[in-house]
This record gives C-alpha cells, structure tokens and sequence, in this order.
C-alpha cells in the first residue's frame, strides 16, 4: 500500500500490463467476446506506475479511465495483443498478463455481414486456437531474468488446476482467481491466491483490485535481478 508507493522500488525498470478481454471478430459487426473488465489489469498499470515504474499497458476491450502517466497501446484481437506484447516485452523487466485472452477464434472472417436467408437454419461456427502467449512468453525471455506472471481464472479445483498451469505455462507467479458471484470478472475485488515457481503460495484475501495488484508487485520485486548499470 502507501508504504510500498513511496519506497518506489520499480523506480528504472519496465514493466508491461495486458489487460481487458481480447475480440476475436466473426463480420464487420459481431465478434466474440468474455467478461474481462480489465479492472485488474489497470489497477496493476496503475500501482506499478505510482512504485516508480516505465509501463505499457496493452488494453483490450475496455471502459475505463487511462491511468496517468502510463503508455496505453489499445488491441482488439488475440493476435493483435500477443504482437504488442511481443514487442513491448523486448525491453521489459516484467510482463504481466492479465488480460483475458480468446483460446480460440473463428476459423472464417466474413467480410460482408453475415445474413439470414430465407427459410434455412445458420452456418454453425467453427473455432481455431489462438496462440498461448503466456506460454510464449514464458518459454522465450526476451532478457535474461525477465519476469513472467500469468492470471488464472478456476471454477473448480482451483489450487490443483492452478498448480497445473503454473508447470505448463512456465511462467514465474501465477495469480489464482476463484471465479465466483461477487468476484473476478466486472468486480472491484478480487481474492487469489498467487503460486511462485519455488513452491510459495501467497494468499490474497478478498478486497480491492488495488491490493492484489500490490501484493503482486510486492512478490516481483525481489524476484528481478540485480539492476544493470
Ligand atoms: N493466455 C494467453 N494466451 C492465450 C490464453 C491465455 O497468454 N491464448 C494467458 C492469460 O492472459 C492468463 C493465462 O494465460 O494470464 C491463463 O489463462 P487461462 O484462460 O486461465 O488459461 P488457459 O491456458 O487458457 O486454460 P483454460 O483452458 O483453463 O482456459
Ligand atoms: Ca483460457
């Protein structure tokens, strides 16, 4: 909180945020979507900016307010955000991917509105998966030491399965989130529980985005490597 804003411990590094759900379009008009508000995200933006922080924040569907003093690069697509994040990353002490990534995208873009007709039932939808940037991103460090935290979203089993992804993701924390009524998705709090690659599991009680996010700077910090010169 106030005592970690003002130590300003990411003062000199780079940290990149994505945040908000991705839209993966179907014609001009439609496309799908989640409930990602990327209230997360942005809390993360913002707390790493006010500990001193450089940070890019690459913001997929979202309402909400710009934090100050941040550069915002707006995507829509999966694809869209794994190229920004890509980019944004090469110079980057810390990447956290927050947002809410479309697994999968339809196969066929129409590039004229999809219409009824006359007395026939719809074309069904066929999906491809999109790329696992998390995974990419864990697998190939654009600099040594880089850190790489993922967010995971459970319904059931939350620790086992998130124990899982952790491994198969390869990244360095991953942010647990129960999925719940007055939680996650479109909520201002938010409960987790984030497991680190040496086998800590930091418990975040429910409360305001704000704290997870600082809890989750809290938990980089030490695990950044020495600052270059
Ligand atoms: N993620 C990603 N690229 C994707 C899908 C997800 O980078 N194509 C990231 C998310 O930003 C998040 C993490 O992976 O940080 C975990 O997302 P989640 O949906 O919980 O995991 P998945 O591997 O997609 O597994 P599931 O089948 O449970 O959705
Ligand atoms: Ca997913």
């Amino acid at each position: 909180g106030a005592e970690a804003a003002l130590a300003q411990d990411l003062t000199g590094r780079h940290v990149v945020v994505t945040a908000g759900g991705t839209r993966e379009p179907l014609d001009p008009v439609r496309y799908l979507g989640n409930r990602s508000s990327g209230k997360q995200g942005y809390a993360l933006a913002a707390t790493a900016a006010a500990r001193g922080a450089r940070v890019t924040l690459i913001a997929g569907n979202t309402a909400l307010p710009e934090p100050v003093g941040v550069d915002v690069v707006r995507v829509g697509t999966a694809a869209q955000l794994r190229e920004a994040v890509l980019k944004a990353a090469a110079d980057a002490d810390a990447v956290v991917m927050a947002a809410a990534v479309a697994d999968f995208r339809p196969a066929v873009y129409a590039t004229g509105k999809i219409k009824k007709r006359e007395g026939q039932e719809p074309d069904p939808v066929t999906l491809v998966r999109n790329p696992d940037i998390l995974a990419e991103l864990s697998a190939e460090r654009a600099r040594p030491g880089q850190l790489v935290v993922g967010f995971a979203a459970e319904t059931d089993d939350v620790l086992a399965n998130g124990r899982a992804k952790l491994a198969r993701k390869g990244c360095d924390l991953l942010v647990v989130n129960e999925v719940g009524e007055h939680k996650a998705f479109g909520s201002a709090e938010n409960e987790a529980v984030i497991l680190a690659t040496d086998g800590t599991e930091t418990p975040v009680p429910y409360g305001p985005k704000e704290d997870l996010a600082e809890t989750v700077w809290d938990l980089v910090v030490p695990r950044l490597p020495e600052h270059r010169p």
